[in-house]
């Protein structure tokens, strides 16, 4: 079986899509799986990258597909899921059984290059693109597990034109929720521009900080409570959902909160794999966490974080339906802590996508 791995893409997480490649990579099945890595370079150009390129931290700098290597493009023509090589003596065509798009972010995670493969169709690992589009915006996330009677904490929108002409309406209505609050873009991942805000005197900055990344910003009120996720997989053969065991991230040291550096760079966290709760509270959880997963349609994978409140109720905070898998990464360490190791792991996913 012939995997394209593709990796990088054009968001701010193109370095963890890599980190997260490398590690898919390494792990794989080569007896099983024949892997075609396909980069996509920050502008979007797609490669099949030189066999050393650098897929891992190395002294604190992150990997990146620079766009060297031999061009690709994916043919539409065939229905045969074919990847064209366009380097070297003209195109060679190398056909492919299924793709692997470890992409976050938009142009990966936000069915737009879903919606690519719908129309070449290729047959891809994960949720398709409604769902990946709407599990991207947290605005929309959000709207659907409230309309279908999940538990989300208070938030405020914060559209574009809102802020360039209302904004003083926004304001008095973000300060409703009472400080501190985490502002946010919309469609980004990986806490990239996500602030967290104390008083009103910061609150222009941060919103103009998430601006940067998405025109469309959201501001949550902050949950006085853990935060817990757990990963979630399509069931075999028409079975329900599947959902690990939950992890609980500790930050040691200075972060306020779980943020890029504490995510990919600092050592100074751990992960409790599962963590103490009461007894009830996770089966609770797995409940939620599959009616989220199944309320947008998800397919494949995802991930879902929690807030477990002081006063022991589940709130979700989000979904990622391509969560990362570096390796300190949650996902692939909650399923082996759940007993499908980080093989096992990509083989179901791979397997779920033929079926
Ligand atoms: N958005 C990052 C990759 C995650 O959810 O793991
Ligand atoms: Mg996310």
């Amino acid at each position: 079986i012939r995997v394209a791995v593709v990796f990088g893409g054009r968001s701010s997480e193109h370095a963890i899509s890599c980190i997260t490649a490398g590690a898919v990579m390494a792990a794989i099945d080569r007896d099983r799986y024949e892997v075609v890595p396909v980069g996509i370079a920050r502008d979007g150009r797609w490669v099949l990258p030189p066999a050393d390129l650098r897929l891992a931290v190395e002294d604190g700098v992150l990997p990146e597909v620079t766009g060297e290597g031999v061009p690709l493009a994916l043919s539409f023509d065939s229905g045969a899921s074919r990847l064209l090589a366009l380097g070297g003596d003209g195109p060679a065509p190398v056909e492919v059984d299924v793709l692997l798009p470890l992409l976050h972010g938009p142009y990966g995670e936000d069915g737009t290059i879903q919606g690519l493969f719908e129309l070449a169709g290729v047959r891809y690992v994960g949720a398709g693109v409604l769902a990946s589009a709407v599990g991207m915006d947290k605005g929309f996330m959000k709207l659907v597990w409230e309309a279908r009677g999940l538990p989300v904490g208070p938030y405020v929108l914060v559209g574009d034109r809102e802020w360039r002409r209302e904004r003083k309406r926004k304001i008095d209505e973000i300060k409703e929720l009472g400080f501190p609050v985490f502002v946010k873009p919309a469609r980004a991942g990986s806490s990239m521009g996500i602030s967290r805000v104390t008083s009103e005197e910061h609150l222009e900055a941060a919103v103009e900080a998430a601006r940067e990344h998405d025109p469309k910003v959201i501001v949550e009120a902050a949950v006085v409570g853990r935060e817990i996720e757990c990963g979630v997989l399509q069931g075999l053969d028409d079975a329900p959902p599947e959902v690990s065991l939950p992890a609980e991230v500790v930050i040691q040291g200075e972060h306020d909160f779980y943020d890029f550096e504490t995510k990919y760079l600092d050592s100074a966290t751990s992960m409790e794999i599962p963590p103490e709760l009461p007894s009830g509270a996770v089966e609770e959880m797995k409940a939620i966490a599959v009616r989220a997963f199944e309320t947008l349609d998800c397919e494949g994978l995802a991930r879902v974080d929690f807030f477990y409140t002081a006063d022991g109720r589940w709130l979700l905070n989000e979904i990622n339906t391509m969560p990362g898998c570096t390796p300190s990464s949650a996902f692939p360490q909650m399923w082996a802590a759940s007993g499908l190791d980080y093989p096992a792991l990509v083989d179901r996913l791979i397997q779920t996508a033929l079926s």
